[in-house]
């Protein structure tokens, strides 16, 4: 038995208390499937700004009725401390993915996501803190390794931040370390390379690249590749990343007040991206194959290449990915056909 189906296990002969904060979000409403699936007692917190009801629905519907009588959703703000606080009281664990998403955004309006993103955490750190929870995983990201030209990207290696949203993940990981030395607290920052999947939100002008170009791509709409496509990244299926919370929640001291990489160790150009999606997608919609993408400018902030070294994930908290880049994006595209408006 792997590491994630021992944790599985545990879990399912024991029911703990998981706060899961941006539940109504991409990644928090997979948290929130997986651990009602596993007949977890699950309190979900969203204020809506990026989140939508339709996602927890869509879980509703997934888990099905007893396993959603599990679930609490309070419509709160991480940058209310009381709420964080309500929130917080009696919760064995805490998965906390609330935040503002987004390099554009955040250099677009840099104080809303420093408010969120760093004070929205704080007040998530001594909330949890107080409650006394078992362990705080939060997500860190994969923009903290800013200018550093090492690839692929080790855990210890940084460079200089390439925006405001990258400044705010990197001082939750300072924070988060400080609560470590300071207090005890045990938490894990788990730094999510590009993450895509199922309710991933295609619309509005910080979309990411996938769901941004499956929507284009159905709709026979113009789709843009910012610089030469050459850009690469290490997209990571979501699915990966729930296995990583778990696993990180779960794991003992001695993985605590650390950071981990949380990806696939692969490097995939937008370039090959797009030719990737456009043959998955052509089976289904001919008018695709033919689709030709228009190339503009470089985006600022954006780094280079992405590549994450996971090794000490591996070793240390067990994780071992189940969905390579093809799987996952095979998965995606059909609930993407599945469910998007035409
Ligand atoms: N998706 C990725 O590729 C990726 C990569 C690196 C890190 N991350 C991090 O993972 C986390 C989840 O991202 P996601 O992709 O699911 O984004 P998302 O926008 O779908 O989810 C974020 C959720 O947080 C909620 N939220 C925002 N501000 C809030 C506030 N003040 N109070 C309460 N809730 C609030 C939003 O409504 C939303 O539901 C974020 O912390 C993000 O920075 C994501």
């Amino acid at each position: 038995m792997n590491k994630i189906q021992d944790v599985q296990q545990q879990l399912r002969q024991h029911s703990y208390h998981w706060l899961v904060t941006g539940a109504a979000g991409f990644i928090g409403s997979n948290l929130v499937e997986a651990l009602l699936k596993l007949n977890q007692r699950v309190t979900g917190l969203d204020n809506f700004a990026t989140g939508h009801q339709h996602n927890l629905d869509q879980v509703r519907e997934l888990v099905g009725e007893a396993a959603w009588s599990n679930f609490t959703f309070q419509q709160a703000d991480i940058r209310s401390p009381e709420d964080c606080a309500r929130a917080c009281t009696g919760v064995d664990f805490v998965l906390h993915q609330a935040a503002l998403g987004s390099v554009p955004r955040s250099i677009a309006n840099p104080q809303l996501t420093n408010e969120t993103n760093i004070s929205g955490f704080l007040n998530m750190l001594v909330a949890a803190r107080d409650a006394k929870v078992k362990r705080f995983v939060y997500a860190a990201s994969s923009s903290t390794y800013g200018d550093h030209p090492d690839l692929p990207k080790v855990e210890d290696r940084i460079g200089k931040p390439l925006s405001p949203y990258a400044v705010t993940k990197y001082v939750n990981e300072l924070y988060a370390d400080v609560f470590g030395r300071t207090y005890g607290f045990e938490s894990i920052g788990l730094r999510y390379f590009n993450v895509f999947g199922p309710r991933q939100d295609p619309n509005g002008a910080y979309a990411a690249v996938i769901p941004k170009w499956v929507m284009a791509l159905i709709r026979n709409e113009e789709l843009r590749i910012n610089g030469d496509g050459e850009t690469s990244r290490d997209f990571c299926y979501v699915d990966n990343v729930v296995q990583a919370n778990l696993l990180a929640a779960m794991a003992g001291s001695d993985a605590a007040n650390q950071v981990y990489n949380v990806a696939l160790n692969d490097r995939t150009s937008l370039n090959q991206l797009h030719t990737m999606m456009t043959g998955l997608l052509a089976a289904r919609f001919p008018h695709v194959a033919a689709h030709k993408p228009t190339y503009v400018d470089f985006r600022k902030g954006d780094v280079r290449h992405s590549q994450a070294d996971i090794s000490k994930a591996a070793t240390l908290l067990g994780y071992a990915p189940t969905h390579r880049i093809g799987d996952g994006l095979k998965q995606a595209m059909d609930w993407y056909v599945d469910n998007l408006p035409r």
